[in-house]
């Protein structure tokens, strides 16, 4: 998993490590969210709230490849996890660079692992300029990032992990040109991962399904700051933190809901959520003061180039809602 946790990346990452046919092999950090160092201690208090220390944390990329770092405390919270607040983990930081734990990890298990990445695409560039063949090399890829012909939530045409490192998700795109379809990486853009509308019923559900005594406790339409109180401390804090996520969409006039981006992607790769998908040649704007971040795609050939991407055309976010809370519930419940 390569992550800039992030609220809907804490989602994913407890998700993931709730599904018993998953083997976390590795997470590595990028700056997007929050700063990277900020993104692995979250990471890594995350794992050990969920009783999972041991679980590699590697730090990566500190800024982008060739722009200055923006980060979204606004939408995030200060540390990046919105209302929660994690005790400084125990377990430190990997001394490995994100880049050398890509390259070393997919080298060492060809074909067994699929990448996940639901931040910026900065340190899986940087591990493709290191290792080409990375492509060839994985099971598959993930990426959540960009959006297709749909409103953008960073600039009006950009999607955030491709605004925060437009050059990095250039190059990623361009690797992947010429590969047999299943190699592709699937994209979950914002077309169809704002249909995973987060609503404080969900939380609720979270709640019940995880035996908590308390979930008429877990109401996200309290005011803004005051704790969830759950009495169970996963549940707890997967609500203040996605409490905070409610309260920024709500501003935006999104409603009381929280997109679960990275969570569905997460779904997906662990193939427990039904996707439809799209064959497409996608590349990305680095040039245009007005497009910047701009993720195009071709799906008719009309540049006479392969395609590189499947993006995700169709979801299920009942489903996806159903796959998650159980999953994570159980996790929750011990
Ligand atoms: C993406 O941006 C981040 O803020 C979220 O974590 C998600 O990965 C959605 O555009
Ligand atoms: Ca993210």
């Amino acid at each position: 998993m390569d992550v800039d946790t992030g609220i809907d990346d804490a989602l994913a990452l407890v998700y993931l490590l709730s599904r018993p046919e998953v083997t976390i092999q590795a997470i590595t950090c990028t700056a997007g969210n929050v700063g990277a160092r900020q993104v692995a201690l979250n990471n890594l208090a995350l794992l050990e709230l969920c009783g999972r220390q041991g679980i590699e944390v590697a730090v990566g990329a500190e800024v982008p490849l060739q722009i200055p770092l923006v980060t979204t405390e606004e939408t995030h919270g200060p540390q990046g996890i919105g209302h929660a607040e994690l005790p400084l983990p125990q377990q430190a930081i990997s001394p490995r660079h994100a880049v050398d734990v890509w390259v070393e990890e997919v080298r060492a298990r060809p074909g067994e692992i699929t990448g996940l990445i639901t931040g910026p695409l900065t340190n899986f560039a940087l591990a493709l300029r290191r290792e080409p063949e990375l492509p060839r090399l994985l099971k598959g890829l993930v990426i959540m990032g960009g959006c297709f012909n749909y409103q953008g939530n960073t600039t009006p045409t950009a999607e955030w992990n491709v605004s925060v490192d437009p050059h990095a998700a250039k190059e990623v795109f361009a690797a992947y040109r010429g590969l047999p379809e299943e190699q592709l990486p699937l994209v979950c853009a914002l077309e169809t991962t704002e249909r995973i509308e987060m609503r404080p019923a969900h939380l609720r559900a979270l709640a019940e399904a995880a035996g908590a005594e308390d979930p008429e406790l877990v109401l996200p339409d309290q005011p803004e700051g005051l704790r969830s109180g759950s009495s169970n401390p996963l549940v707890a804090c997967l609500s203040d933190a996605i409490r905070f996520y409610m309260e920024f969409h709500r501003l935006y006039d999104q409603g009381y809901v929280a997109h679960m981006h990275d969570a569905f992607a997460a779904a997906a790769a662990a193939g427990r959520t039904s996707v439809t998908a799209r064959l497409a040649t996608v590349d990305v704007e680095t040039d245009s003061p007005l497009l910047i971040g701009t993720t195009v795609a071709d799906y008719r050939g009309l540049w006479g180039l392969p395609p590189n991407a499947r993006i995700v055309t169709g979801n299920d976010p009942d489903q996806c809602f159903e796959e998650l809370i159980s999953s994570v519930g159980a996790l929750a419940a011990g």
